[in-house]
């Protein structure tokens, strides 16, 4: 599904916000539904929001909507990706597909990392797709290295409450938050 393309040049770039979610931006985290499988685990990931154990970060263009998102686990039971003290893990990083390229992305990834320094925080952590060269190449330019095969099998329920089995074998990546 698509959106209206962005107007030449990207000075909208810079009228972008990029903040915290609310309650009342679930629904278009879907999109136009192509993400509808994902609702059970956006709830259960606000829910962690709401307790403080995860941020879950949108960035908003008005005259468009939601045009992107990333999500920040403080806390996990794995402490190689999340230990609650000084190491988050960073998932579900997305920009709509028509507003790629122009530098959200890596916009988005300052405000996450500001954040995280603020809030002592020294590691950052995330799991990148063996396939996603074009976005390990953007960690690798902020400053991720590879540490670590993970072979990305977990599962969830989706909307219609069936179990989805996934398989994507990843690399970890982590950076020092200096
Ligand atoms: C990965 C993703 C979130 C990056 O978002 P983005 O907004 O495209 O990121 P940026 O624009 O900051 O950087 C991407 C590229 O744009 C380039 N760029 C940055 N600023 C730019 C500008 N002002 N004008 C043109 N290009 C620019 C960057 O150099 C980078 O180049 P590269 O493709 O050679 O790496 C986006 O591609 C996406 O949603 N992909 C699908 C989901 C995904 O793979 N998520 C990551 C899972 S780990």
């Amino acid at each position: 599904m698509s959106v209206a393309a962005p107007p030449a040049g990207r000075t909208w770039v810079d009228e972008v916000h990029i903040r915290l979610i609310q309650e009342s931006d679930l629904p278009a985290l879907e999109w136009e539904g192509e993400f509808a499988h994902f609702r059970r685990v956006y709830a259960d990931a606000f829910r962690r929001f709401i307790l403080g154990l995860n941020l879950m970060w949108v960035a908003e263009w008005p005259p468009v909507g939601l045009l992107g998102q990333v999500f920040i686990q403080l806390e996990c039971d794995r402490p190689e990706l999340c230990n609650g003290i000084d190491r988050a893990y960073l998932y579900a990083f997305r920009i709509r597909p028509e507003y790629r390229n122009y530098g959200l992305g890596g916009k988005m990834m300052d405000v996450v990392e500001n954040d995280l320094r603020l809030r002592d925080f020294h590691w950052i952590t995330l799991n990148v797709a063996r396939e996603n060269t074009k976005a390990q190449e953007l960690y690798a330019r902020r400053g991720y290295r590879i540490v670590a095969p993970e072979p990305g099998r977990w599962s969830y329920i989706d909307h219609k409450g069936h179990i989805r089995e996934v398989v994507e074998p990843a690399w970890r990546m982590e950076k020092r938050l200096s």
